[in-house]
């Protein structure tokens, strides 16, 4: 068992950079839940690329679990629809009514064609090998040349559904009929997220890359700040890392937060002017750039960058933002919900990260980034834009509406081919974790754990 957070962390800490922000955040985020009771030994290397545990774990995660499909967003027209695919599955999320959402099985009960191989909008599933058709609900309609199928029971040939959740406008699924519903297995994050507001978001950026790396490397890259120092030094100046926070709460099994600052610096670069925060950011940030950002007498580069950030946002969403908090207008403020979902509640990153196997390699995933803007006063908004796809050797800085994320996302990416090959390579059978930096990947792996050794 491992302390809450060992001696020695550097300042200031996560809530005394809140201590004197003009604009507070929501009260969720005035507390701090670092872990307690988690293990401290060696995590197993073998979850990373083995065959058999990826077996496993498309039978006791992906076949168990609640996860994003889409956005409802993306589907707001009835017979409007999306793939989501996870290792063998596909099912087509199929906006069937005004207000209803199915998951229905890809797949044909002649002789399993898929259905459909693309999203897009439908009046009806109809197979183009012998037509065999089916409703947006997935009721059978008929077949060419009836008299020759005596055994089908029309009625009873529907096609199988997985289960549908909705929560904060995100479309969610569970192949598992006896599964707990996504009201309980969400646990705290509907609470954490009521200030937040996703669902008055819309998904304004998408892009999906083929990853050369295991899914929950690819997830635990982005789910620590440990690492910033070193791969992404560029950002000290103007990011929190060593005092990022790490919050896991007590009988919480799906759910983890880390919240970093911005407009300060690093705790291994205190000290630096102001000015030279606010340059670097918007060296960094295209966000920040234009016009000049002065701070007031008596005030810190952080309220000058926060100020700007709700003007920016004001501006582009037609909301009053001016009672944003200043964490809400400048942090990364990142939840992770089990199994590879990362949403984020701030609105100058407005993020959201899915991550999965690629096809059924376990050393490959595709990783995605959305941007979540706020829309309108009256919910109006531009519809989603496709998804960019990008391969395996394509570089996010390709996707130009990434901006700025795209630089820290390539860094990353870099790292992560090496650490792929460097865990194939290794003679030591575990990796060795942060006690506190590192204890959201703790929490995650004991969730797996105990999923995977279910009956
Ligand atoms: S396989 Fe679909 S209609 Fe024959
Ligand atoms: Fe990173």
């Amino acid at each position: 068992m491992t302390a809450h957070i060992p001696a020695g962390r550097p300042g200031p800490s996560v809530q005394q950079v809140f201590d004197t922000d003009p604009v507070p955040p929501p009260p969720l985020m005035r507390v701090e839940s670092p872990a307690t009771g988690l293990g401290s030994g060696d995590v197993s290397i073998d979850r990373y690329f083995d065959r058999a545990w990826h077996e496993r774990e498309i039978t006791h995660v992906w076949q168990k679990t609640w996860q994003l499909a889409c956005r409802v967003e993306d589907i707001p027209h009835v017979g409007d629809h999306v793939l989501y695919e996870i290792v063998h599955d596909s099912l087509i999320i199929v906006r069937s009514g005004p207000d209803e959402i199915k998951a229905l099985v890809n797949s044909c009960l002649h002789r399993g064609t898929l259905l459909r191989t693309s999203g897009g909008c439908v009046k009806q599933f109809r197979c183009p090998f012998h037509s065999f058709t089916w409703g947006l609900d997935g009721r059978f309609i008929g077949m060419p040349g009836a008299w020759d199928f005596p055994t089908i029971d029309r009625a009873n040939f529907a096609l199988p559904e997985a289960r549908v959740g909705i929560w904060a406008g995100f479309v969610f699924v569970n192949f598992d009929a006896d599964a707990e519903p996504l009201e309980t297995y969400l646990e705290n994050l509907p609470e954490h997220f009521a200030d937040f507001r996703l669902e008055d978001r819309w998904k304004a950026a998408h892009v999906a890359k083929i990853m050369p790396c295991n899914w929950k490397l690819a997830m635990e890259a982005f789910c620590e700040a440990y690492h910033v120092s070193t791969a992404h030094p560029q950002v000290m100046g103007y990011y929190g890392d060593e005092n990022t926070q790490y919050d896991v709460w007590p009988g919480i099994r799906h759910v983890s937060r880390m919240i970093s600052v911005q407009g300060v610096p690093s705790p291994a670069r205190a000290g630096i002017p102001p000015e030279t925060t606010i340059e670097q950011m918007r060296r960094d940030i295209p966000f920040f750039a234009g016009k000049p950002i002065e701070i007031a007498p008596g005030s810190t580069a952080r309220a000058a960058l926060a100020d700007r950030a709700r003007e920016k946002i004001g501006r582009s969403s037609g909301r009053d933002m001016s009672s944003l908090s200043d964490s809400e207008s400048l942090d990364l403020i990142e939840y992770m919900l089990f199994p590879n979902m990362v949403p984020w509640g701030g609105q100058s990153l407005p993020i959201c990260y899915r991550f999965r196997p690629h096809g059924d390699n376990p050393e490959e995933s595709i990783m995605e980034i959305m941007f979540l803007f706020a829309k309108a006063p009256d919910g109006s908004h531009p519809p989603p834009p496709p998804i960019t796809w990008l391969g395996i050797d394509e570089p996010w800085a390709n996707a130009k509406e990434l901006g700025s994320a795209a630089m820290v996302a390539d860094q990353d990416t870099d790292n992560l081919r090496r650490i792929q090959r460097g865990l194939r390579a290794s003679k030591k059978p575990g990796v060795t974790l942060a006690a506190y930096q590192e204890s959201r990947l703790r929490h995650y792996h004991e969730t797996l754990d105990a999923y995977m050794a279910a009956e």
